[in-house]
């Protein structure tokens, strides 16, 4: 039996939950992101692929190099923030389907053959996977400012070597060219003074119909 969330819980969710792009001075620490993706994780994904990557930038260093990349009405925001994610997709992610989908074995050479699916499959999910961040941030108190406004070429030659290999990664989806960019996260503690009026949203009749 499910309970149904307080309206409380709600509204921290969805209906008092803002994009931020002013952040107040409080840190986000290693643990916090752990238990953020901990929780993000077990968002459904076709085949239970989890074709998501997620790069946290923290340090003065990686932000730096986000920096030149970055729309221009996007620089600030993303400099001054605590954390900012960038949410990836790797299209090797059914190399593990094998582990990932055990009960449909045949599940990792469909996508093998058919690159096409590999990267509509791999965008669509992470992109799923990157909306559970951010419900999954609110849920753990923090802020988001999500971002596509950069350039997704740049972003791939900078952070994941495109086509390059890439002596020293510690990371299995960084060497090889195989992993590509969705869109950014800001995260952190925003300021709620630096907010403008909400703006509306279509009501049911206008985005929904029940057939
Ligand atoms: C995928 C995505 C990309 C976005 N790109 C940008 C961006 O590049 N720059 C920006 O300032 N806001 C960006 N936004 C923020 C949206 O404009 C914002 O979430 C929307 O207006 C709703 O604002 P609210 O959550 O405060 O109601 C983006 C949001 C999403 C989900």
């Amino acid at each position: 039996m499910r309970n149904l969330l307080a309206n409380e819980a709600l509204d921290q969710l969805f209906r008092e939950a803002r994009t931020h792009h002013a952040w107040l001075e409080k840190p986000v620490t290693d643990d916090l992101l752990r238990r953020l993706y901990d929780l993000l994780k077990w968002g459904p994904t076709s085949a239970n692929g989890s074709p998501a990557r997620f790069v946290f930038l923290r340090s003065r260093e990686a932000k730096e190099r986000l920096r030149p990349i970055l729309a221009p009405g996007n620089v600030e925001k993303t400099m001054t923030a605590p954390v900012t994610v960038i949410i990836a997709y790797d299209l090797l992610f059914y190399e593990k389907l094998p582990k990932f989908f055990p009960h449909n074995p045949g599940m990792r050479n469909l996508f093998a053959a058919n690159p096409q699916l590999v990267e509509v499959t791999a965008k669509r999910n992470s992109s799923l996977q990157g909306a559970y961040l951010m419900i999954a941030a609110r849920a753990l108190g923090l802020d988001c400012g999500p971002m596509s406004g950069f350039d997704n070429a740049r972003l791939d030659e900078e952070f994941f070597s495109a086509g390059r290999e890439c002596e020293g990664c510690e990371q299995e989806f960084f060497p090889t060219g195989h992993v590509k960019s969705n869109f950014l996260c800001n995260l952190g503690y925003g300021d709620p003074s630096k907010l403008y009026p909400r703006a509306p949203r279509l009501e049911f009749n206008e985005a929904c119909t029940v057939l």
